[in-house]
């Protein structure tokens, strides 16, 4: 399988300057500073290269949607954020090839003409920093970046800006925010980061991922990239494995690659004795997918589409039969709510009024209606916040108890013919009763698979 990412990742030098140029690395910047800008634009949109933050944006298009105005002249911002929960693979690439990063950022850069770069890492990759800060040294004195770059006269700057573990700094627009060092609220769009972004000037914001990409289209060409993957998702495709699987880490598979093969081949397979059950494929922002939908999927934007979830970061999390869904929703609808940034009223209320009806079906106190409620609740989030932290939130709620329900409903018929009697009739509350049930389950099925059951 051609690597575009990978292939270097595991020379241990690699992180150097020399190691890497050694394998190449800066090529792609000369060849794309032989070219103008707008011809490399051109070469990135032929090479169908589409945006590995989530979207799948094609990354081309994006460049050509800026404005020339020397009065406002353009930015780039590289996002390392990397909040999506079960996602690692940009810093996966930042602390084993830094140099193919900042190649990218360089390239990006000159295709849009950007002198002003910024690269913003989350607040918890901090321990990244020293390895960060030296290869951009090493490049600056190699005269990669500056002034002058290779002679051309052009001028290049890289900062490096990090987050404090916000999510929504990872959203475009509150990156924005984050770095003119306001609170990162997302703003209402438009007017377009490409028209008006950071700092009032021209923006395109790219992912850590995507851009890595570039290095490779410049040397080998669009064509040779556009032959990898399918027709409509080109490339490669760096995927974060995790959750029940025996050999978790990252993994560079071409685009169209069944999910499957990924799970056995790459995955090692469930773990002994185990049998899967569900596969959350982009993140936890995106719909969950049941063994059967596992295998008719192929890892790429149109295949995912098609059973209703999204390729999104390819942070794939595996669930096997010992994990007990609402317990996995516990800890993915808090993780929203405690996310929001609480400027829209339906996700700063609802992301709550969600992870609190998990709660009180795990908890006790649930009423009969509440999967419908949550459903609802979800319904009312959906398309009515500025920016799409509230559409991420009603993913897995939806997804977990439209595809589980029966375990779900499980909570339910436990709960309100025991509990409510005995509540009114002794005066606790349910929640200490409905505590104890789970408690029960859990050691019953700890019995069998010598392992705690409600993990996550
Ligand atoms: C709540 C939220 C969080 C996001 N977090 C990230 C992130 O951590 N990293 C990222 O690259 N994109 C993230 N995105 C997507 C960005 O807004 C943007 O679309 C992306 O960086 C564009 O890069 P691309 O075109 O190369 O994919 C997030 C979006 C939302 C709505």
């Amino acid at each position: 399988m051609t690597k575009v990412l990978s292939q270097n990742a595991e020379f241990a030098d690699q992180t150097t300057l020399a190691g890497a140029e050694s394998r190449g690395a800066y090529d792609g910047l000369r060849h794309a500073l032989e070219q103008s800008p707008r011809d490399v634009i051109q070469e990135v949109a032929e090479s169908g290269l589409r945006g590995r933050g989530g979207a799948g944006f094609p990354t081309g298009r994006k460049w050509g949607f800026l404005q020339f105005d020397p009065a406002r002249p353009p930015v780039l911002l590289c996002n390392g954020d990397e909040s999506e929960p079960g996602t690692f693979k940009d810093h996966w690439l930042l602390a084993r090839d830094p140099h193919l990063v900042i190649e990218g950022i360089l390239i990006a850069a000159h295709a849009i003409r950007a002198q002003d770069v910024f690269l913003y890492i989350r607040g918890e990759y901090e321990s990244l920093l020293p390895l960060l800060m030296g290869a951009l040294e090493e490049a600056r004195a190699a005269g990669f970046i500056g002034p002058d770059v290779l002679g051309t006269g052009r001028c290049m700057a890289i900062t490096v800006a990090t987050g404090a573990g916000a999510y929504i700094c990872g959203e475009e627009t509150g990156l924005m925010e984050s770095l003119e060092g306001k609170r990162a609220y997302p703003r209402v769009r438009p007017p377009f980061p490409a028209v008006r972004g950071f700092a009032g000037r021209p923006t395109v914001v790219n992912n850590v991922e995507t851009l890595a990409n570039l290095p490779w289209i410049m040397r080998r060409g669009a064509a040779a990239f556009h032959a990898l993957g399918t027709e409509d998702s080109p490339g490669t495709k760096l995927v974060s494995l995790s959750g029940c699987i025996s050999r978790p880490g990252v993994y560079e598979v071409p685009m169209g690659y069944p999910l499957s093969a990924l799970l056995e081949n790459e995955g090692g397979g469930p773990l002994p004795g185990r049998h899967l059950k569900a596969v959350i494929p982009g993140g936890t922002s995106v719909p969950i997918l049941t063994a059967e939908e596992v295998a008719t999927v192929t890892i790429d934007f149109e295949s995912m589409r098609a059973v209703g979830t999204l390729l999104g970061s390819g942070g794939m999390i595996v669930f096997d039969d010992t994990v007990s869904m609402p317990h996995a929703l516990r800890s993915i609808s808090h993780f929203y709510a405690t996310e929001s940034c609480g400027e829209c009223t339906p996700c700063r209320e609802g992301t709550g009024w969600m992870a609190a009806i998990v709660d009180r079906l795990l908890d006790g106190g649930a009423r009969k209606d509440d999967l419908d409620r949550l459903l609802r609740i979800g319904g009312n989030i959906e398309g009515r916040t500025i920016c799409g932290l509230g559409d991420a939130a009603v993913q897995p709620v939806r997804s977990f108890v439209l595809k589980f329900r029966s375990e779900f409903e499980a909570l339910l018929r436990d709960t309100i013919p025991r509990l409510e009697p005995d509540w009114q009739a002794h005066g606790h509350g349910p929640r200490t009763a409905r505590r104890g049930a789970v408690g029960e389950e859990a050691r019953r099925s700890e019995a069998v698979t010598g392992r705690p059951t409600y993990r996550w």
